[in-house]
């Protein structure tokens, strides 16, 4: 759904008009506030900033030509593998307290059952090096990347893969327990599935629904299979999933076909699988899958949040006359806190926003946007207990390639030189601040205005 491209139709006459458009946003009215309950970390993904060979689905999808924008693959990326130390200053620099990172499932099981002892070892150096530094991890078991050889065999389709993932959440719990208490099973399993199995944009490309029904349910029952083994094995840790929630809007309000549309889309996309995932229940269209009982499996909700959509049809659609980013993505903060309260309300429990950001490669609206998110979440009263930024440095974007820059910090992909971003500056310094005061705003936000989508589809 977000990530399939969606026109951009701004053109330059559009942005001159936007400026005398410009609404005064939450932004705008509350300049300073301060961040009490919600502490800040960055965020990232193992593919998309280590670089190398790993084989995983995504360096043989991107080796074919076509699958991705830019012709890049995850083999250049960020080459964080070798250069842990030079990213963890940055990440000192911006006084961040937490950091969530994910683990490359085919670096450490290149081939099923046999561990690499040394991927192991170099993961527990990167998290010793985090917890020595005062910056508590929070670690991603399966974002989006399947080792080839588990993808071959079908990968999530079938239900025996619940037990191959229970394989590697073991061993890695096992080995990286000491160092890592708080873990993320599956990140954004609806983005996942309908993108690998029903839109065929993603590896291994299929389009089919009942295809869709099965990798959902089997990954709402691996989620909960490995939540209960990561309690099994260290009673005291924090799991949960870190769901892609959208808000989901009729384009015309009072249509009946765009407001069906609506609540179509939001079950389908959302509700389903969050209600299986967290408490075990399967609804329509799912079944439920024999030996998963419910319960309550999550310690907490991961949010990430980008956007809105406004639909007419069962497709996703932006609405016009909204604020945009580079990937014509709305911008619209305060729906995190409409998703949010509708977890809340659903699903209590403390909420973490595990991905929040924006594509923005001149850096001329990151920081408003920063800000206006915070805003939102500093006057909420859910109790979003932490906020990671998405993301920590530009890094290898999936179907975008090399060029989406969501990132903190710059990277110059060629030389791999890292820049901190005015935006990263402002971001740290709310950090050390927990919040932004009136000379912050007016140094790093005052004078930034977002393009706006203003033409009619
Ligand atoms: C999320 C993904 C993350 C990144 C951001 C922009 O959906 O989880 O890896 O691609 O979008």
């Amino acid at each position: 759904m977000c990530r399939v491209d969606t026109p951009r139709s701004s053109t330059d006459d559009d942005s001159r008009n936007d400026e005398r458009k410009r609404v005064p946003s939450q932004s705008d009215r509350v300049h300073t506030f301060s961040l009490d309950r919600c502490e800040l970390g960055v965020a990232t993904a193992a593919t998309q900033i280590e670089g190398g060979h790993a084989p995983t689905n995504w360096h043989r999808w991107a080796e074919q030509p076509g699958r991705i924008k830019d012709g890049s693959g995850p083999w250049r990326a960020n080459d964080h593998w070798n250069r842990v130390a030079e990213d963890q200053a940055l990440l000192r620099e911006l006084n961040v307290q937490h950091y969530r990172m994910g683990l490359e499932w085919a670096r450490v099981e290149p081939k099923p059952g046999e561990f690499d002892e040394a991927a192991i070892e170099h993961y527990r150096n990167e998290l010793g090096a985090l917890v020595d530094a005062g910056i508590k991890p929070l670690v991603t078991l399966h974002h989006f990347n399947n080792p080839v050889w588990f993808e071959d065999a079908g990968g999530f389709l079938h239900r025996e893969s619940t037990g191959v993932l229970q394989r590697y959440v073991q061993r890695m719990v096992g080995a990286l327990g000491d160092l890592c208490d708080e873990w993320i099973t599956i990140n954004e399993p609806n983005i996942y599935a309908t993108h690998a199995y029903y839109f065929g944009l993603w590896p291994p490309g299929e389009r089919s629904l009942k295809t869709l029904t099965h990798v959902y349910t089997n990954l709402a029952a691996a989620h909960i299979d490995a939540y209960r083994l990561i309690h099994e094995l260290q009673p005291d840790a924090r799991v949960g999933v870190a769901q892609h929630l959208r808000v989901f809007r009729p384009r015309i309000a009072w249509h009946p076909g765009h407001w069906a549309s609506a609540q179509m889309m939001e079950w389908l996309f959302q509700r389903v699988i969050t209600k299986a995932m967290c408490k075990g229940r399967f609804l329509a269209p799912l079944r439920q899958p024999p030996g998963v009982h419910p319960g309550i499996y999550y310690d907490f909700h991961g949010i990430n949040y980008y956007s809105r959509s406004t639909v007419s049809r069962l497709a996703d659609g932006v609405g016009t006359d909204v604020a945009i980013n580079d990937l014509g993505w709305e911008i619209y903060p305060k729906g995190l806190i409409e998703v949010g309260r509708w977890l809340h309300e659903t699903h209590p429990g403390p909420l973490y926003v595990t991905e929040n950001g924006t594509a923005n490669s001149d850096d001329g609206f990151r920081s408003r946007f920063i800000h206006e998110q915070l805003a939102e979440i500093a006057a909420s009263d859910l109790p979003i207990e932490r906020y990671y930024h998405w993301s920590f440095i530009d890094n290898w974007e999936w179907l975008e390639g090399e060029s989406a820059r969501f990132g903190l910090i710059r990277l110059d992909y060629e030389t791999q030189q890292r820049t901190m971003r005015e935006s990263g500056r402002f971001f740290s310094e709310i950090a050390a601040n927990r919040g932004v005061t009136e000379e912050m705003y007016q140094r790093y936000v005052a004078h930034q205005t977002y393009s706006r989508n203003a033409a009619v589809r």
